[in-house]
């Protein structure tokens, strides 16, 4: 964290999805929902200069701020674009690693989230995503609830809806990495934070 810009870091995510990712030295990464980019920041540094990550997300502001830290700090390897995950503007077959942190929960379309993902991965390509599941049904009316939102909890799926779906994509050899759960008093539900790895054969 010492040697990514400070700015970047916002404390918005749920985990750290470039340190189980094993990134090497030349690998081209794909951010989901970079945020202000502090997970593109380490992995650039991980993938070094032969190597490139692109962020996107679909708040102007976050991609303007992730776009300036970029510049500030002389990162030549990353590219912030300005896009939805369900419709990523990055081409088929292009990306050797995918991680997101925090994001998937927030899609309106987690399918198609994790279709998109499948697309742009190379064959043998490698998915690494720290998000946030539950472990029963969020009530039907805490889901309007804007701080929950925030929370990253009232779009969150129920753990084996959200692994069916990685797997409904075309996603094979996937293992869920590390979890840890609590009981969230809010919505008396139990939420894990859990890091999935997933491959596209
Ligand atoms: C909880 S923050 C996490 C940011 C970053 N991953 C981090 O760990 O700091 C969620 C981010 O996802 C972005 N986001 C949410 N839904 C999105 C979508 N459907 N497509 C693209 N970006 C999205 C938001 O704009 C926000 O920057």
């Amino acid at each position: 964290m010492k040697n990514i810009p400070p700015e970047s870091f916002h404390g918005l995510g749920c985990g750290n999805p470039v340190a189980l990712a094993d990134l090497k030295k030349g690998e081209i990464v794909l951010d989901l929902g970079s945020g202000a980019g502090v997970d593109v920041f380490l992995a650039a540094n991980k993938v070094g200069k032969n190597g490139f990550v692109i962020g996107v997300d679909m708040t102007e502001e976050m991609v303007k701020k992730s776009r300036e830290n970029a510049k500030k700090y002389g990162y030549k390897n990353v590219e912030f674009r300005l896009g939805e995950i369900e419709n990523l503007p990055v081409e088929d077959n292009s990306v050797d690693v995918i991680i997101s942190n925090c994001v998937i929960n927030l899609s309106p379309n987690k399918l198609q989230s994790f279709r998109e993902a499948y697309r742009v991965l190379k064959p043998g390509g490698r998915m690494m995503i720290s998000d946030l599941v539950t472990e029963g049904p969020v009530p039907e009316k805490l889901k309007e609830n804007f701080e929950l939102w925030t929370d990253c909890i009232a779009g969150a799926l129920e753990r084996k809806d959200y692994i069916n779906k990685i797997k409904e994509a075309g996603f094979q050899d996937m293992s869920v990495v590390e979890e840890s759960t609590w009981r969230d008093d809010k919505i008396n539900v139990a939420v894990t934070s859990i890091k999935i790895k997933a491959v596209k054969p």
